[in-house]
């Protein structure tokens, strides 16, 4: 349960309305005690009157009886409509505050979210951080408004009712009590049998859900290899799965109400049987009776709330500690560093080494290299050789294990994390489109407000785009479609070169970013390329040689570690391994 009192902060910002909440809790439990006196002073006069003008008779006699009880129908339904009022206002207090700790957790969370680095993200699944922002914060709803607001209600009903059933008649209570806490253990117990069968039907919609996610995501895969019929089994056996859960909740779901209703019953028994014979002994009214089923009425409720709200605050526990778990990983941290981002002279690695977590060995070992500024450096070697791995530590989304990163001797630590991702302009291997325009998703590059037409046009066409777009209809407003469908491989991966030359950034990495096009156009590109980017930084990675031709100085990996470096023109001289690729390249065309 401790884990729940993270949550105390959200119950301070909003204890005013919350006390609010509870004070109403209090006075429709006073009132609602009033609605059972009034019903049996209302009955006992009745009665009386009946009994005293037994000798006029008919319609007088009728008259009489209704005139005595005129009066306290008068006040029951004043009572009644109060003890309304201050329901109303308790669930617009409580629930509303419920609904705004919501807003504010999943806003905190999210925000959390964004601020965690690429390490958290490799080690997440999207599904599982959904789900916590998603359910889990559901869940912990339903503990700060519904079963914080029930439980202060069984509390004040539990205090009023029994208090004014005591001193009606003690004997009584205590046997009509008596099934309560019978019904209260059961209750408590059918609903952690619901809650468990209902958290089974949640994993299984998740099952579900990533399932069809996948297919319709890998839909051009499972077209083109025929395998339609293959997914629709699969499909078609989840969804029985699926079925057959929801089944098992209703045949509990369909015991819980008779269940209730059968232990109320027993109650309501009894008060008729010893309340009846408490009346012709003489100790007791026909209004009591009235009064005491009402008491039971309005305890009922409470009573099987109890388990329910029980089952309740150990599902919000379990899923505060879920949310709890992600809250508490360290996010990266921005605060000493407001150096804006700037180097004059170098970038260095100093023995860096990289292993990721789990690898038997690693990406990176004992790089050391120094890339002045302004220079291109190239970047090859075979795949799984560690490329992407020193284009990530120079962009600072991982931290070398030992070793450093330094701009002019400062660490990326040293900078304010904003400015420093906002001068370097980093092309991923994997391009990432988001479902927009052609035109928004190159801007993405820059901030809000600082984009303009010209600006786009102008990146596009550098990337070598500007063909491209002149043959789609809406030219650069063009929707991409979920992750840009609509493109090209090759057109993606320019419109991701794009998004970074838009970028008045000092350092550019290209990660094999030209890969899905033609040799030729990436020759051309890189040319352009180089040519903008004069008096800039440049890291240029790439399986084809040529198009490391105009680097300043090149690195051929090899198992992480740097096994050839040099100008193009010196490593082809060498006769090492590079100039045993470059015959190879020129050999078989791929040069062009
Ligand atoms: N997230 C990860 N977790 C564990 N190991 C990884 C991860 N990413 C990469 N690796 C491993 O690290 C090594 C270097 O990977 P890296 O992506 O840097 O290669 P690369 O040279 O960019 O290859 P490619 O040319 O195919 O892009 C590989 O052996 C790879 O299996
Ligand atoms: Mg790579």
């Amino acid at each position: 349960m401790k884990e729940l009192l993270a949550l105390n902060v959200y119950f301070r910002r909003y204890a005013g309305k919350m006390l609010f909440g509870v004070c109403c809790i209090v006075l429709s439990n006073v009132v609602g005690v009033y609605v059972a006196v009034f019903v049996r002073e209302g009955l006992n006069e009745a009665v009386l009157h009946r009994q005293t003008a037994a000798g006029l008779g008919g319609e007088a006699l009728m008259g009489a009886v209704y005139g005595a009880a005129a009066g306290f129908v008068v006040l029951l339904l004043l009572a009644a409509a109060l003890k309304g009022l201050f329901m109303y206002l308790m669930r617009q207090s409580i629930v509303v505050v419920s609904r705004k700790v919501e807003y504010d957790l999943k806003n905190d969370i999210y925000n959390h979210y964004q601020q965690l680095g690429l390490s958290f993200y490799r080690a997440h699944f999207t599904g599982d951080m959904m789900a916590r922002i998603g359910e889990d914060v559901s869940n912990v709803r339903m503990y700060v408004g519904p079963a914080v607001m029930y439980f202060a209600n069984i509390i004040f009903t539990f205090i009023t009712v029994i208090a004014q059933m005591l001193m009606v008649n003690t004997q009584l209570t205590v046997w009509v009590l008596i099934p309560l806490p019978l019904l209260s253990y059961s209750i408590y117990h059918v609903s952690k049998i619901i809650n468990r069968r209902n958290t089974d039907i949640q994993n299984q919609l998740s099952v579900l859900t990533t399932a069809s996610q996948e297919t319709f995501a890998g839909i051009r895969v499972i077209k083109s290899f025929g395998a339609e019929s293959a997914f629709f089994d699969d499909f078609s056996a989840k969804t029985e799965e699926y079925r057959r859960l929801n089944m098992r909740l209703a045949v509990v779901n369909s015991l819980f109400f008779p269940l209730m209703i059968l232990l109320v019953g027993i109650s309501t028994l009894m008060v008729l049987y010893l309340g009846g014979r408490a009346v012709e002994a003489g100790t007791f009214s026909a209004g009591n009776i009235a009064e005491f089923i009402l008491y039971l009425n309005m305890l009922i409720w409470p009573v099987a709330s109890l388990g329910w709200t029980t089952a309740l605050v150990q599902k919000a526990a379990a899923s505060q500690k879920r949310i709890n778990e992600f809250l508490e990983h360290e996010g990266e941290k921005d605060g000493a560093a407001v150096l804006p981002f700037q180097f004059n002279k170098e970038i260095t690695l100093r023995n860096t080494e990289f292993t990721y977590p789990g690898a038997a060995k690693p990406a990176l070992s004992k790089i050391n290299l120094t890339i002045p500024k302004g220079s291109i450096l190239g970047i090859t070697g075979k795949t799984g050789c560690g490329k992407s791995t020193l284009a990530q530590v120079l962009t600072a989304q991982i931290s070398p294990n030992s070793g450093e990163v330094l701009f002019d001797e400062k660490t990326p630590g040293a900078f304010s994390r904003k400015d420093f991702n906002n001068h370097i302009a980093y092309v991923p291997q994997d391009v990432f489109l988001f479902s927009d325009t052609l035109a928004e998703n190159i801007a993405f590059g820059l901030a809000e407000g600082a984009e303009t037409d010209e600006k786009i046009a102008e990146a596009a066409a550098q990337a070598g785009l500007a063909r491209d777009i002149a043959q789609f209809p809406l030219g650069l407003k063009t929707l991409l479609g979920e992750r840009g469908v609509l493109l090209s491989g090759g057109q993606k991966q320019r419109v991701s070169i794009a998004r970074a030359l838009i970028k008045d950034a000092d350092v550019y990495i290209f990660d094999d970013c030209l890969s899905a096009v033609d040799a030729d156009t990436e020759k051309e590109i890189i040319t352009s390329l180089t040519q903008k980017l004069q008096g800039k930084t440049a890291i240029i990675i790439s399986h084809r040689l040529a198009s490391l031709q105009a680097a300043d100085h090149i690195l051929l990996l090899d198992e992480g570690k740097i096994v050839e470096e040099g100008t193009f023109s010196e490593l082809v001289r060498a006769g090492g391994s590079f100039s045993e690729l470059y015959k190879l390249q020129s050999n078989t065309n791929y040069l062009c």
